[in-house]
């Protein structure tokens, strides 16, 4: 069945999906070295690749301020433009540098309620090649629980293959 087929809560297919994206965004970053071009590439190409993405992008790290983020390359509603470290889902991946996976927003400490409709997001840091910390990627969905490791794990693929 072709609904079947195409059934991106089967995690085989969702991974099937990201491993074809993930080809498609590396073909179109081939050769730019501008970030905030592939940062604004990845965000637009991952967006229009997956329906449970309701908010999809970066929030880099700010070199004039101490321990900022500010808000990058995005695709969805308007965003927060300033997350300090240690704020939110966000911050808790720029202090900790590890991947935050959160099934349910509104049971995260601090969590930063940029649209309401925001239920479930990962957010993913990202390095670069002397393993700095970037930005993070943050996706957020309408839906509890939207995220799980098969989307971590091609983001962090995803991310590293762009920045690292
Ligand atoms: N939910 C994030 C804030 C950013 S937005 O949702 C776009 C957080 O708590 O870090």
């Amino acid at each position: 069945m072709a609904e079947a087929f195409n059934d991106l809560t089967l995690p085989d297919h969702k991974a099937a999906r990201y491993a074809t994206v993930a080809q498609e965004i590396a073909a179109v970053l081939e050769g730019e070295p501008n970030r905030t071009a592939r940062m604004a590439t990845i965000a637009a190409m991952l967006a229009a690749s997956f329906d449970h993405y309701f908010w999809t992008g970066f929030y880099v790290v700010d070199p004039d301020k101490d321990r900022e983020l500010v808000v990058g390359p995005y695709q969805g509603s308007l965003g927060c433009l300033r997350i300090a470290y240690g704020r939110g889902v966000c911050g808790a991946a720029a202090t900790t540098g590890q991947t935050q996976l959160v099934p349910d927003v509104h049971a995260f400490p601090g969590h930063i309620a940029c649209d309401g409709r925001s239920a479930s997001e990962v957010v993913v840091p990202v390095f670069d090649a002397q393993g700095e910390l970037i930005a993070v990627f943050d996706v957020d969905a309408t839906e509890p629980a939207a995220f799980d490791e098969v989307d971590a794990a091609w983001l962090e693929t995803i991310l590293k293959a762009a920045f690292s």
